[in-house]
């Protein structure tokens, strides 16, 4: 082999040798597996909005493109679903009192004050107990002002979606988005 050759050769092993070891990471549980897309707000589908006037909140529910075009009714939600719950702030009078719109919605003010994510992918879950785990579901939350992963516990939101949710794919609005009548 030729130096040029033989450099080449050791190159595209190398380069090789790194994909494998990236693919070949052990999944470990917990929410570092869930990252937040840089562009999401651009990119991702707001698919409903729900109003919580007993906690004064919007919530946007988004879900990335891929997803959302391979949801079906009756299924579980596709691998690969990452689920965004972005909660605004609704605008109050001066007794405290929640304001609506013409069509009875709250109104929200601009910013974000919280997110919560939920994704889904093939053999995540393993490690979580049978009074926690979520089928293949991870869940994070972000700072709502970086995007960046926040520290938190997140038992309540695993125990929460368990109880209320295992036979929908321990999905609230998605499932519900899918399975809605048309
Ligand atoms: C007490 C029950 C409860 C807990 C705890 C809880 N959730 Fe939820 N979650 C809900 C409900 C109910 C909805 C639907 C929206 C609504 O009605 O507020 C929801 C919706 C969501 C959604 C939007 C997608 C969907 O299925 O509707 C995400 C993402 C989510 N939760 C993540 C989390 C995360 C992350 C935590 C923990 C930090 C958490 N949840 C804790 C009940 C809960």
């Amino acid at each position: 082999m030729t130096r040029p050759a033989f450099l080449a050769a050791f190159a595209v092993a190398t380069a090789l040798g790194t994909a494998a070891l990236a693919q070949t990471q052990p999944y470990a549980p917990g929410a570092h597996n869930i990252a937040l897309p840089a562009d999401w707000q651009a990119r991702f589908i707001r698919y409903t909005t729900v109003d919580r006037p007993d906690r004064k909140i919007i919530r946007n529910m988004y879900v990335n493109p891929e997803a959302f075009a391979a949801l079906q009714a009756g299924q579980p939600l596709p691998y690969g679903t990452l689920a965004v719950m972005a909660d605004q702030r609704a605008r109050v009078d001066a007794a405290g009192e929640v304001l609506r719109d013409g069509n009875g919605r709250l109104i929200p003010e601009p910013a974000f004050i919280a997110i919560a994510a939920q994704q889904k992918e093939r053999g995540w879950g393993e490690g979580y107990g049978p009074d926690q785990r979520n089928g293949e579901w991870e869940y994070a939350v972000f700072d709502p002002r970086t995007g960046a992963r926040a520290e938190r516990p997140l038992n309540a939101c695993f125990t929460c979606h368990l109880q209320a949710r295992a036979q929908q794919d321990f999905s609230f609005s998605t499932w519900d988005y899918a399975n809605r009548s048309r």
